[in-house]
């Protein structure tokens, strides 16, 4: 009896500190033990050697021993099968399935940004109609049916209706604001224009542009330029100079174009400000007096400038975009590089 408690009690600590970290380790455990020819049923049949008297104290012994084994047994079991989940079916340290990310248009990019340097001035954002009549597209610019200024625009018509066309330029939003009739105007106007023209990598029938329009008492030039300078800044950085150069249209008086120093070459002159260190960006002026009483506005209480951009030519600067076209294809292959542009 005395021996076999011994026994019992060094096999109880064999179990305790036998470790598995695998299934076959288990098994190699369950075989020792509690196998057909393991030590439980070895220990038990030690019974018959038992005084009769001690038959009961053994028996309890016996299988408080089997109960420990069989308790390690599933302790053992447990813990293998926990760690063979993490290695072998959920690899943690593994990244994450990848979600398929979508991207803006290059051209809504720099639409964007734009939009957001004026509103920033106060200037709130309209859209009008890309089919336009005649009037909002031409008449009410001041650019009257044999005025020579439309041969500057290659229109499209439309078939059915002669007096509508694709709007030439986003100028004509301008004149639906003003025909609101609510003054003072700050406005923003972007969309897609249409002419008539070859689609090449410099040239497309369709681009964007930005308007803008500002009506109040007393706007002067100076308004015009500081607006336009603070947008220079924001847009292209403190260093780039600008100029202005008189120029011509017929719905602006004075009427000017304005060039930033190449941002490029930095002014030095490359092949995208043909030698000349400068970039022209915009055409701009004081809205013509006839254009204001166009839209029921008295132009001897009210003022106002306005000015036109494109977007595609500074898009393709800033994203070093070489082809008009790839802007309309619709290439993934293009359009995925503008998953993290700003
Ligand atoms: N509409 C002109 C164009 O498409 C751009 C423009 C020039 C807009 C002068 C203006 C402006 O508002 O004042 O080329």
């Amino acid at each position: 009896m005395e021996q076999l408690l011994k026994q019992i009690e060094g096999y109880k600590k064999d179990i305790t500190s036998f470790s598995a970290t695998d299934d076959k380790q288990v098994e190699e455990f369950r075989i020792k033990y509690l196998g057909t020819k393991g030590i439980v049923k070895a220990i038990m049949s030690e019974m018959k050697n038992v005084a009769p008297e001690k038959k009961k104290e053994a028996g309890q012994l016996l299988n408080e021993f089997k109960q420990c084994v069989e308790a390690r047994f599933a302790e053992l079991k447990e813990a293998t099968s926990n760690t063979e989940h993490q290695t072998s079916n959920i690899d943690l340290s593994l990244p994450g399935d990848e979600l398929p990310l979508g991207s803006r248009h290059p051209v809504t990019l720099m639409r964007n940004r734009i939009v957001s340097i004026f509103q920033r001035l106060g200037f709130a954002v309209a859209e009008g109609p890309e089919i336009e009549d005649d009037w909002h597209n031409f008449g009410a610019l001041n650019l009257p049916e044999h005025h020579p200024a439309r041969d500057m625009q290659d229109t499209f018509y439309i078939q059915q209706n002669p007096d509508w066309v694709l709007r030439t330029h986003t100028s004509s939003v301008q004149i639906r604001e003003m025909e609101k009739g609510k003054l003072p105007i700050r406005m923003l106007m972007p969309g897609r224009v249409y002419r008539n023209e070859t689609v090449s990598a410099r040239s497309h029938c369709f681009f964007h542009q930005v308007e803008g329009l500002y009506i109040d008492e007393n706007v002067s030039f100076a308004d015009l330029k500081q607006t336009l300078y603070f947008f220079v800044k924001e847009m292209y950085g403190k260093e780039v100079k600008v100029r202005f150069r008189p120029s011509y249209f017929p719905f602006t008086e004075p009427s000017a174009e304005m060039d930033v120093t190449c941002f490029i070459c930095g002014g030095g002159g490359c092949n995208i400000c043909k030698k000349t260190g400068w970039v022209e960006i915009l055409g701009c002026g004081m809205v013509h007096p006839n254009v204001l009483s166009n839209c029921g506005i008295d132009p001897n209480k009210y003022t106002g400038f306005a000015f036109g951009m494109g977007i595609e030519r500074p898009a393709m600067l800033k994203y070093g975009v070489n082809d008009l076209r790839l802007f309309s294809e619709n290439d993934v292959r293009f359009l995925r590089q503008f998953t993290s542009a700003i």
